[in-house]
């Protein structure tokens, strides 16, 4: 046989030459039987077949790539730790340390969830978790250590999902960290204070009213009793997050006829009166406050919504009617290196004249925790919900923007009541 020349059976089948099995290649066959030039054809044809794979290979290669990236994605973080807990004035530098962190989808277990940062509520006992003083199993939650990081509730989005009834861009409401992301868990282990659930409607809205709007309802309505019969009510750090719900509902909603409301400035105090139904907003900074105090309350107090302790907590239990009642919700005096109204050192003890007043007037004061009504949540929202449809409540919000590295300034302006109704931090990411 020539050289070059390809010798074909039955069915063009090669008997002689290149071999070529298929004969699905008939065309290719018929063009090697005429192909005086099969010598070159033939190492042409191993070439194209090589390339092909290369090809083929290279897409598979990348098609794994992309997959093994998507399982491995990664987000750098930046958290808050706590450094060295602080019993004195709060200074960010010394109480706090940003880490930069590397967080990855390998840094998830079953059930938990990868989230991108969106809004923290900013809670004054927040300052209560890192203070040096706070003793385990005497606060109402374990205090934060040194070395743990800085926790807050907030709304996160999940950004990777290891939870089934989470998915990829849906938003939550959880107690997160101080970070840009979190590794946040859908299994809160029997803590009652860490929740997660999903949001509906606007972010700002549920930080509002599932935050401090609860914690007026419950505190009012619960622990305080207060009914229309209620003739005088005396809220303090009324211009703030629960104390301006609070005159709302007294007013709006429960209709009681002389609300007073005591805030830290003369525009808070205007807010109070415009706004949130007060009858009397005193600025407990003024030189009359203790005068404008027994002015507003000269027929004596029902009920005392008590959110800053101290010196006003001693003001209100001297002037308390018989078996009146004191809702004891919080004590931001003595958060911050006890500072009382006006930056003075505030009086952590009760007075003697005071205690003696609780004895003779049998006056009865209740703290509470918000968290121990968390079965009863569901008709707090709906009831505050028909309010503010109703236009009977409004909420007040403070909201700024911080990129991580700035976020402890919010603990500083609600200790510096820099702040008017709800403060609330939006995080922006760079
Ligand atoms: N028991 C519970 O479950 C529960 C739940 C939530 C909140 N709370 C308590 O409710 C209170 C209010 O908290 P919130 O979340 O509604 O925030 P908030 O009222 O917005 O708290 C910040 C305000 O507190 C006032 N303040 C800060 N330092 C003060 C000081 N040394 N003396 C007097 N007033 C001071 C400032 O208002 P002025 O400018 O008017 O002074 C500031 O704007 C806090 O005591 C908090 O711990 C309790």
């Amino acid at each position: 046989m020539a050289v070059g020349s390809v010798e074909l059976g039955k069915g063009g089948k090669v008997i002689n030459g290149p071999s070529i099995p298929d004969s699905k290649y008939f065309l290719i066959k018929q063009l090697l039987k005429r192909s005086p030039y099969i010598h070159t054809f033939k190492p042409c044809l191993w070439f194209t077949g090589l390339f092909i794979h290369i090809h083929f290979l290279r897409i598979y290669i990348l098609h794994i790539a992309h997959t093994f990236k998507l399982k491995m994605a990664k987000y750098s973080a930046k958290q808050w730790f706590v450094k060295e807990r602080t019993g004195d004035s709060l200074e960010v530098d010394k109480t706090f340390e940003l880490v930069a962190k590397e967080l990855s989808t390998d840094d998830l277990t079953e059930g938990q969830l990868l989230a991108k940062s969106l809004w923290f509520s900013n809670d004054p006992t927040q300052r209560l978790w890192i203070n040096k003083d706070s003793v385990e199993g005497r606060l109402y939650r374990a205090p934060i250590r040194n070395g743990e990081p800085m926790e807050t509730y907030g709304i996160y989005e999940i950004v990777e999902s290891k939870a089934a009834d989470h998915k990829k861009g849906d938003l939550v409401f959880a107690r997160g960290h101080w970070s840009d992301y979190c590794v946040l868990d859908t299994d809160s282990k029997g803590d009652p204070g860490a929740f997660l659930f999903p949001v509906m409607g606007d972010p700002t809205d549920l930080l509002t009213l599932g935050v401090t709007g609860i914690t007026a309802y419950f505190g009012l309505l619960t622990v305080g009793a207060a009914t229309s019969k209620d003739s005088t009510i005396v809220v303090s750090v009324a211009a703030g997050a629960t104390g301006s719900l609070v005159c709302q509902i007294a007013k709006n909603v429960l209709g009681i006829k002389n609300v007073v409301g005591i805030a830290g400035s003369d525009t808070k105090c205007e807010l109070l009166k415009k706004s949130c139904g007060c009858d009397y907003a005193l600025n407990y900074r003024s030189p009359s406050f203790k005068d404008d105090f027994k002015e507003a309350t000269k027929d004596d107090i029902d009920l005392y919504f008590d959110n800053v302790g101290g010196e006003i907590l001693d003001m209100a239990l001297v002037r308390m009617k018989e078996f009146g009642r004191v809702v004891a919700c919080g004590a931001i005096s003595l958060y911050d290196d006890m500072k009382g109204p006006g930056g003075k050192a505030a009086s952590a003890g009760i007075s003697s004249d005071a205690w003696i007043q609780v004895v003779c007037h049998k006056i009865r004061i209740e703290g509470f925790i918000v968290l121990q009504f968390a079965d009863q949540i569901m008709k707090a929202l709906t009831d505050l919900g028909t309010w503010a449809a109703e236009g009977k409540v409004h909420l007040i919000k403070d909201i700024w923007e911080a990129k991580v590295e700035d976020v402890p300034q919010g603990m500083l302006k609600l200790l510096k009541g820099e702040n008017t109704g709800k403060l609330i931090t939006k995080v922006v990411h760079s």
